[in-house]
């Protein structure tokens, strides 16, 4: 780099521009079209990134991506909304941790143009929406039957923001791959002008998914939550060595049944375009999916596993296969 290139690197010791903060539609709609006047290269997007706040790595993974998805100089929306529609009776709406500064401060480093943090009256000006979207079987199965309407809650909300911040890309996490799955859908079937597009889930060095609710953990709820990416890695074990779906499951309950404090709610291996559950005797692309609650905080995980065949003269596999 000679000194004239331009750099979009801060200079050392320079502050880095946080992002604009706004909590109003027409303070959104003004920050948007600022954007747009602003005489955007024709290959510059606007690309959002949804959160309910409570920002960690895992949220500012999808911000960074979001930068480069955007383009140096397109525009990066990061919107903050705990809505209360994806939140079950006796769930923890009111407890849900919330700091909008530190999540601001955190987004300055990220390379956020603008955060949209409405109150639920902005959201939903004429209270709980008469029509909503519904995630059809998607969100009856595995979350939807442990948390009714949740998923639908999820998809008339990001329907909602989808409409406000007019994104070309919106960005979530695969942790959620349930969710992810259901936007996808919703975004193909119903039409939407908008690239969904799914980020690696990131995790601890000890490999525990980030999540806003593992701060809710104590010490030994943290050492016992790690059962969850560990039935995981178990299971993807047993997959890859051609033992079965029946190994798979068996292994990664093995693991979660042994760890304290965790109660299962579900865990199965599925298919990851429907989330139906695969035959015993299914062999190739699946995903294995978790949700469990340590102590009183409810955790998921997933991990994509690819189910071997079973191998020519394994006889526990091609046994596992029977089961
Ligand atoms: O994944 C989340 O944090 C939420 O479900 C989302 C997508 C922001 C909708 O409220």
């Amino acid at each position: 780099m000679t000194d004239d290139t331009p750099s979009h690197e801060p200079a050392l010791g320079a502050a880095t521009p946080g992002p604009a903060v706004v909590s109003t539609r027409a303070d959104l709609r003004d920050a948007l079209s600022a954007w747009t006047l602003s005489g955007p290269e024709p290959t510059d997007r606007r690309a959002v990134v949804m959160t309910m706040g409570a920002l960690h790595d895992g949220h500012l993974e999808l911000v960074r991506r979001a930068r480069e998805e955007a383009g140096p100089t397109g525009q990066v929306v990061v919107t903050i909304f705990v809505n209360p529609l994806q939140f079950g009776a006796g769930e923890d709406l009111e407890k849900y941790p919330r700091d909008l500064d530190g999540d601001v401060a955190l987004l300055a480093g990220v390379g956020a143009d603008l955060v949209f943090a409405p109150t639920p009256d902005v959201v939903y000006p004429d209270g709980d929406p008469v029509v909503r979207v519904s995630a059809g079987r998607i969100g009856e199965v595995l979350e939807g039957a442990f948390r009714p309407g949740h998923l639908d809650g999820v998809l008339t909300v990001v329907l909602k923001l989808l409409q406000l911040t007019r994104p070309d890309v919106a960005l979530f996490g695969q942790k959620d791959a349930q969710q992810l799955l259901a936007v996808r859908r919703m975004a193909r079937d119903l039409d939407l002008p908008v690239e969904v597009v799914g980020v690696p889930t990131r995790r601890e060095d000890d490999g525990l998914a980030m999540s806003s609710r593992n701060a809710y953990l104590s010490a030994s709820e943290r050492t016992s939550a790690l059962a969850l990416s560990q039935a995981l890695a178990g299971g993807s074990r047993e997959a890859a060595a051609g033992r079965g779906v029946g190994a798979v499951l068996a292994t990664a309950s093995g693991i979660l049944n042994a760890a304290p404090d965790v109660v299962v709610d579900y865990l199965a291996l599925v298919d990851p375009a429907t989330v139906e559950e695969v035959p015993a005797e299914h062999t190739g692309d699946a995903l294995l999916l978790v949700a469990a609650r340590v102590g009183s905080t409810r955790l998921i995980d997933n991990q994509a596993v690819d189910v071997a065949p079973p191998q020519e003269g394994d006889a526990a596999g091609q046994e596992a296969h029977r089961d």
